[in-house]
């Protein structure tokens, strides 16, 4: 039974690898993933406001994860170690590059065409294999349309694209009026893949203090479904490869995404919880699953219930939603 794929054009010895996370900036837990299979070490990002030292990006704005749940360990990364400047971010990716065998993933997160995005260059100098690009981007001004947002992520790409030889994948969104729409025009731009999605943090507010609050909590499995169905209507629409990232816990969670037409999964919330070697066991799970199902590869599952082949494709359209509705009984 072969699980290994391809993704972004690089070889890999199967579809499991971390998501962009702290996790990477300590060496030791690099090599703990790669030993436990990991198909390929994706870095955390290198921020436009870190390069522009405007102010500190969002995912650094939040409360350390490692005080919000319970179960979290050494491995996690304390939040102001967090936050590499851009030469240390430079030199922890030829760092990792020196020290495993498998493709590592560089990833650059900005909002606005500007100088910063010199450093996908320096980034893929540094030995990257590929660049992750996310445009976390919320849509605050009521005065910008969905048209003028949707090219400030293409015009980010295309400048990307022009300054690097190195494949790209765009962490995309899904609140975007047109989805599917959205994702080709960044596939026709040259994009090796699209990653579903981004999960977007949102603030809280302490009602005695009036203040909002920032809190980071992580995933679970249903999560997962906005990206089923998302990779299940593009899988037969885009070149690109599609990377599901978000509620990706369990094998189950693992085969789903590749059915519906996923190339590879990513992995963060699990990993911090339970630490990089549960990599490993989803890897075991997965390999056991597909032999016990009699398929001989991990690429002969892809697709199988995209909405293109799956057997009932009105579940991923509006159909899906009146039955929804009518399970519940009162
Ligand atoms: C602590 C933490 C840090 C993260 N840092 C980044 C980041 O730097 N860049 C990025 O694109 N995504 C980042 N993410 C998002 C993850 O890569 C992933 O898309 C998201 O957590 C959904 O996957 P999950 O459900 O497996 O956690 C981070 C997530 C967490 C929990």
């Amino acid at each position: 039974m072969e699980l290994a794929t391809t993704y972004l054009g690089l070889p890999l010895k199967n579809p499991v690898m971390p998501g962009a996370s702290p996790l990477v900036d300590q060496l030791d837990n690099v090599r703990r993933l790669e030993d436990a299979g990991a198909a390929a070490i994706v870095m955390h990002s290198l921020f436009e406001e870190q390069i522009t030292k405007d102010q500190l990006a969002e995912f650094a704005h939040t409360e350390n994860p490692a005080e919000s749940f319970s179960e979290a360990t050494s491995y996690f990364p304390r939040m102001e170690d967090y936050a590499f400047g851009p030469d240390r971010y430079l030199e922890q990716i030829s760092r990792i590059k020196a020290s495993v065998d498998i493709p590592v993933i560089g990833s650059l997160n900005g909002i606005s065409l500007g100088g910063w995005i010199d450093h996908a260059r320096l980034i893929e100098q540094a030995g990257a294999d590929a660049l992750e690009l996310n445009v976390y981007y919320v849509a605050t001004d009521p005065d910008e349309s969905g048209i003028a947002v949707e090219k400030r992520t293409l015009d980010i790409l295309e400048a990307v694209k022009e300054s690097i030889t190195i494949p790209i994948a765009v962490k995309l969104s899904p609140f975007f009026s047109s989805p599917g729409h959205f994702a080709k025009q960044i596939d026709s731009l040259g994009a090796a893949g699209v990653i579903l999605y981004n999960r977007f943090y949102q603030p809280d507010i302490d009602i005695e203090e009036l203040e909002a609050t920032h809190r980071l909590d992580l995933s679970n499995s249903t999560e997962l479904r906005l990206r089923l169905r998302w990779a299940a209507i593009l899988h037969s629409h885009l070149k690109a490869d599609i990377a599901v990232s978000g509620g990706v816990h369990t094998t189950e969670d693992i085969i789903k995404a590749i059915m519906c037409g996923a190339n590879v999964v990513q992995v963060v919330s699990s990993l911090l919880k339970y630490g990089p070697s549960h990599i490993g066991s989803l890897i075991a799970g997965l390999r056991h699953w597909l032999e016990d199902h009699e398929y001989e590869s991990v690429d002969q599952m892809r697709g199988s219930m995209s909405l293109k082949n799956c057997p009932d494709p009105s579940v991923f359209e509006r159909a899906n939603y009146l039955r929804v509705l009518q399970l519940w009984k009162v």
